[in-house]
C-alpha cells in the first residue's frame, strides 16, 4: 500500500482486497465519529460498488452493530423504480442490504416514484430529520466516471454551476435522463468522502482530476478540492498508472 500526494485528498494505492479493507476501516472510523445510532452512510452506483458489496457479503466483514445501526442511502440515483437494474439503491438492496438483513427502517432510498423536484424535496426533508441542519452524510462513497463525473454531477450540468446552497437536488443529464444527486454543497457537508476507482480504465480520468488543469465544469470530480481534507481516494495500481 502506498500514498500519492494530491490537492484533491489523500490517495491510497493498493490491491483490491486491501482497498476494500481500507474502505471498511474508514467506515468504522466514521461510525465511531457519528452521533450514536445516527450513522448515515451513502453508498453509490456504477460497477465498482458491486465488487465491494460482494466482498462484504462473502467475507462477512461488516460487524453486526454496523449492519443494524446504520442508515443506508445512496449518493445519487437514476429516476427509475428500485426494481430496475439501473437503480443504485435497488442494486445496493439486492447485493448488500438484503443479504445482510439490514432492517427495512434503516434503508433510505430516494423517492423515485415522485416527479424529480418533489422527490428531491422529500429527500432533503428526510435528511434534515436524520442528519440535522446543514449536514449531509457521515460517510459518502463515490465513484469516478470516464468523463470525470462523480455522483450525478456530470460535466456542464446546472447543479455543478449553481446548487442554490441545497445539499441535494435533481437535474436532467443530456443523454442520461433525470438524476437525483448530492450537490457540491452537500459534498462539503459530509463527514468523510471515499472515492473508489479500480482498473486501468480509470487512469485517464484520475489523471485529468489530479494532474490536469483546474476546470470543475468539465472535470466535475475536482469539486472535491473544496473539502479535500475529508476525501480519501482508494485506487489500484492500474488506475494509478498516470498519477
Ligand atoms: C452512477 C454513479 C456514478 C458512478 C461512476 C463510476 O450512478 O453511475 O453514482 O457516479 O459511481 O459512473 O461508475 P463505475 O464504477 O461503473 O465506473
Amino acid at each position: 500500500m502506498r500514498e500519492i500526494s494530491s490537492e484533491y485528498g489523500r490517495v491510497v494505492v493498493a490491491s483490491q482486497s486491501e482497498l476494500f479493507a481500507e474502505a471498511l476501516r474508514l467506515t468504522l472510523a466514521s461510525q465511531r465519529a457519528a452521533r450514536p445510532g445516527r450513522f448515515l452512510w451513502a453508498l453509490t452506483g456504477g460497477s465498482t460498488p458491486t465488487a465491494f458489496y460482494k466482498w462484504c457479503v462473502e467475507t462477512q466483514a461488516l460487524p453486526s452493530d454496523l449492519v443494524q445501526g446504520t442508515h443506508f442511502t445512496v449518493s445519487d440515483e437514476r429516476h427509475v423504480l428500485l426494481s430496475s437494474p439501473e437503480s443504485n439503491f435497488g442494486n445496493a438492496e439486492r447485493q448488500l442490504l438484503a443479504p445482510l438483513h439490514v432492517p427495512t427502517d434503516r434503508r433510505l432510498p430516494w423517492m423515485v416514484a415522485w416527479p424529480v423536484a418533489e422527490a428531491a424535496e422529500a429527500y432533503r426533508r428526510s435528511l434534515l430529520i436524520l442528519a440535522g441542519p446543514g449536514r449531509a452524510y457521515d460517510l459518502c462513497f463515490l465513484g469516478l466516471g470516464d468523463d470525470c463525473h462523480t455522483a450525478s454531477l456530470f460535466p456542464q450540468t446546472p447543479l455543478l454551476q449553481d446548487d442554490g446552497g441545497l445539499l441535494f437536488g435533481g437535474q436532467e443529464v443530456p443523454g442520461k435522463g433525470w438524476r437525483l444527486t448530492i450537490t457540491p454543497t452537500g459534498l462539503r457537508a459530509c463527514g468523510q468522502i471515499v472515492v473508489m476507482a479500480l482498473g486501468a480504465g480509470k487512469s485517464e480520468a484520475l489523471h485529468r482530476v489530479h494532474r490536469g488543469p483546474t476546470d470543475v465544469l468539465n472535470v466535475p470530480s475536482q469539486i472535491l478540492k473544496s473539502c479535500a481534507e475529508r476525501v480519501v481516494w482508494l485506487i489500484d495500481e492500474p488506475a494509478a498508472s498516470r498519477l
